[in-house]
């Protein structure tokens, strides 16, 4: 990993600090071009990914990091034999989850992973979030969790698992297509976390643990539930603009807009717009969902002109995981079953290329008498 740059840079004390220009590692996984709303992963770009499937998008990633990982046949191989692995732990640990809220839930189940665990680490934290994420959502129905079938991909069997029965093929490709648009998105603060991380040679089930932890912020990876939301509390078409109005004239923000690296459209709403329009039964609610984006974003446009606050990822997951019958509450463990992917990478690279990550502050505290600042 490098550093750029390599001599200590303070923020002006009192600035505001987010680390926004600061390029804090060297990636061959993602490239995230906020001007010009495009981004690439291993040398492709996101649009032409859109179809893929996501064992394939994990073979690309994982690419050179580990044996074998280039082959897609293997990679589906080897995470059909992990689901069942982190099935066996549900007895021990399911019941531990109640009470707690679906993230909480993952956070505490991927925890358990064993450092000394068999089975490739990468593999078995990728096969695990879905294992994990669909038993937790039937339990808080009252329901008992499906067993891995290893002779689906891992989307499919993610459906099956949190349904109990086989998804159609247009829903395996919706959901598809949305594991591989989050798969990887460049240093984002749960990746950044993780690199962190893994910099310590903590191992990567610590490492992913605490992507998860960032990752659960409304700010980062909490926001779909939250569009659902505000789409089911405006009272139809001629109340959109009245209940934005009043949302922004709280201080509030609009869900599902503005990004701090997107200056124009994520390209990652209009491939995630494209899936979700594709199931059928859902005009009703992408019709109002988009004339509600438009008068969100004429709004924001009057009120921040110097900010571009554009459509951001979150807008249509939140209609696409619906229309696959995710709960809301769910959305969050579904972002980490695909970001689950980057995230692995990410440790992968980090452990082969990296050092210690540990950055600088700039004191701003009272000194010692007689200790000059
Ligand atoms: N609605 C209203 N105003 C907004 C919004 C929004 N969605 N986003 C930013 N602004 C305003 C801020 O209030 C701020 O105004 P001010 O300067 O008058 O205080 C200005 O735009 C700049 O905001 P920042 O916080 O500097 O923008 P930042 O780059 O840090 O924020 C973020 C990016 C957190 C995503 C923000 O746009 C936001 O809160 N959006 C809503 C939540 C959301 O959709 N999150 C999902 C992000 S996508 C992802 O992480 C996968």
């Amino acid at each position: 990993m490098t550093i750029v740059p390599s001599s200590p840079v303070s923020p002006a004390a009192g600035a505001p600090s987010g680390l926004d220009q600061v390029v804090a590692a060297e990636t061959l996984l993602s490239h995230v071009d906020g001007a010009a709303g495009r981004l690439i992963l291993r040398g492709h770009d996101l649009a032409n990914l859109a179809d893929w499937r996501f064992e394939a998008v994990l073979s690309l990633l994982w690419a050179d990091l580990v044996p074998d990982a280039g082959d897609t046949d293997a990679v589906t191989k080897m995470l059909a034999a992990a689901r069942p692995v982190a099935f066996a732990l549900l007895p021990a640990l399911l019941p531990a989850t109640d009470g707690l809220s679906e993230v909480e839930a993952l956070r505490l189940l991927l925890a358990a992973l064993p450092d000394r665990a068999d089975l490739p680490h990468h593999g078995l934290a990728v096969a695990a979030t879905p294992v994990f994420a669909a038993a937790i959502a039937r339990r808080r129905r009252g329901l008992a969790p499906v067993a891995p079938a290893p002779h689906l991909g891992l989307a499919a069997d993610f459906l099956r698992m949190l349904h109990g029965e086989e998804a159609t093929p247009e829903k395996v490709r919706g959901l598809e297509t949305y594991l591989v648009t989050v798969a990887d998105h460049g240093l984002n603060a749960s990746t950044f976390a993780t690199r962190v991380i893994a910099s310590t040679k903590a191992g990567l089930f610590s490492a992913v643990l605490g992507g998860l932890c960032a990752l659960k912020g409304p700010l980062h990876g909490g926001a779909p539930g939250p569009v659902l939301d505000m789409l089911d509390a405006i009272d139809g078409e001629a109340a959109i603009m009245p209940w934005l109005t009043a949302a922004l004239d709280r201080g509030e923000r609009l869900m599902g807009f503005g990004h701090r690296i997107y200056r124009v459209r994520d390209p990652r709403a209009d491939v995630l717009k494209r899936a979700v329009s594709s199931l059928s039964a859902q005009d009703g609610r992408i019709r109002f969902a988009q004339s509600v984006e438009r008068q969100a974003l004429a709004l924001l446009a009057a009120r921040k002109p110097e900010r571009a606050l554009q459509t951001n990822v979150e807008f249509y997951t939140a209609l696409l995981l619906e229309a696959l019958g995710f709960s809301r509450e769910s959305f969050t463990n579904v972002f980490a079953a695909g970001r689950m992917a980057g995230w692995t990478a990410h440790v992968l690279e980090q452990e082969k290329t990296g050092r210690l990550i540990r950055p600088q502050s700039l004191y701003v505290g009272p000194w010692p008498e007689g200790v000059a600042a």
